[in-house]
């Protein structure tokens, strides 16, 4: 029936399917590894600064500190939104939620751009660094608009992850808050062709422009399967309650065969490697900020998970908690998420378009092809 070659017919969900060459990061699903331009990430993380991340995830290598230097200026540099974003955003409805506001400001940010749509390198590059910088801003100022109050200005003297916070939390954080957002960001800024990265290469491969495949990646990554999962870990904490109420929560929803968010993972068949460090950090941040029960509660829910069923923590569990210590509001969480990966989407744009040809696959067509057409008055 279909002139597609049976030997090109693939699994559902496209599992294991390569459908390209990166050089950007490496993942083992037997040994849960994960590796950035040849770095392990997770050796990396809380040792490195998200700017660094980015460097390497670009440039190919870790910035020296000369390198490093004007990278970093150039992203406080670019952290504000344009003023006719932020006029626009005030009139948006106040129950938004922040992915959806994240999406339409990207492009708006397009719109007001002169040179959206110039695809040349060195733009890109440029509009790239402006995404990056300006992720977490939307969400900070989003936030802020729909509770009433002003937006706090960037502060070009803080770091990437320290003046996140800030924005957001409206205080100078502490230096353990700064080392776990930038662990966070860093661990989720890249990590092969998960469904938004995907969406962003489709994108740009039929040469439209980046803020286009970005605004289509973070539609991607909203949903609960992928970056939305842990908003709903944290909700799923936040209704048990009680580390003594884990076992009987657990039973019940996997009697109700209901999908425990943060767990399960498409391409690791151990433990997700960014579990190992984030766990570590949630612990620390919990005994720091004098509030245990999140951690608690998850470790309860990790152990009750295991010993029902073969699946294991994946990035979105620990790090509920961990945003949720530093004070970030829960519908904000998946937004956070895109201000890390959002860095990953410009590296694989780049990479798409030095060797590009238009990603276009086809189906299996299993629906009739001998019907007979009545024109409307007949049927
Ligand atoms: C990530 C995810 C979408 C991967 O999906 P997938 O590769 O298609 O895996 P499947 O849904 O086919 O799962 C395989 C088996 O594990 C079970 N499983 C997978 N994740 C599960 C979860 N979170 N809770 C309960 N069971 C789960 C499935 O029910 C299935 O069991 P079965 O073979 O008895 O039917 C899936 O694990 C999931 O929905 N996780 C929760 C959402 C989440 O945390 N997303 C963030 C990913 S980083």
């Amino acid at each position: 029936m279909s002139d597609t070659p049976k030997d090109l017919h693939v699994p559902k969900g496209l599992e294991d399917v390569v459908v390209g060459t990166s050089s950007i990061t490496f993942l083992d699903g037997l040994k849960g590894r994960m590796l950035y331009k040849g770095y392990d990430a997770v050796a990396m993380a809380g040792q490195v600064s998200f700017e660094e991340i980015v460097y390497l995830l670009w440039e190919g290598d870790l910035p020296t500190r000369a390198q490093l230097q004007p990278f970093s200026k150039s992203l406080a540099d670019n952290r504000a939104l344009p003023a006719e974003v932020l006029a626009v955003m005030e009139k948006f409805p106040k129950h938004c939620h922040p992915m959806d506001v994240l999406r339409e400001g990207v492009t708006l940010l397009a719109m007001v751009a002169s040179d959206a749509h110039d695809g040349s390198q060195k733009d890109n590059r440029e509009k790239a660094l402006r995404l990056v910088a300006r992720m977490g801003t939307f969400a900070a100022a989003w936030d802020r608009i729909r509770k009433g109050l002003p937006v706090i200005p960037p502060d070009p003297t803080l770091s990437h992850s320290a003046n996140f916070i800030y924005m957001v939390t409206g205080k100078k954080p502490d230096p353990l808050s700064v080392e776990a957002m930038d662990m966070y960001l860093s661990l989720l800024a890249d990590h092969d062709l998960n469904a938004s990265t995907f969406t962003a290469r489709v994108i740009i491969s039929t040469l439209s422009d980046m803020h286009s495949a970005i605004a289509g990646a973070l539609g991607a990554l909203k949903g609960p399967l992928h970056g939305g999962a842990n908003e709903k870990a944290m909700e799923m904490f936040l209704e048990i309650g009680d580390p003594a109420q884990v076992d009987s929560w657990v039973e019940k929803a996997l009697q109700e065969k209901r999908k425990i968010m943060g767990f399960g993972h498409r391409v690791y068949k151990v433990e997700d490697p960014r579990s190992v460090p984030l766990r570590a950090m949630a612990h620390r941040l919990s005994v720091e900020k004098g509030d245990t029960r999140w951690y608690n509660i998850s470790i309860k829910v990790a152990e009750a998970v295991q010993r029902h069923k073969n699946i294991y923590t994946n990035v979105d569990f620990y790090s509920a908690s961990v945003l949720y210590l530093l004070g970030i509001p829960i519908d904000l969480f998946t937004t956070v998420f895109a201000a890390g990966r959002v860095a990953g989407w410009c590296a694989h744009v780049f990479e798409q378009l030095a060797d590009n040809r238009l990603i276009r696959p086809r189906t299996d067509y299993t629906g009739p092809t001998d019907r007979v057409f009545k024109p409307l008055a007949q049927r």
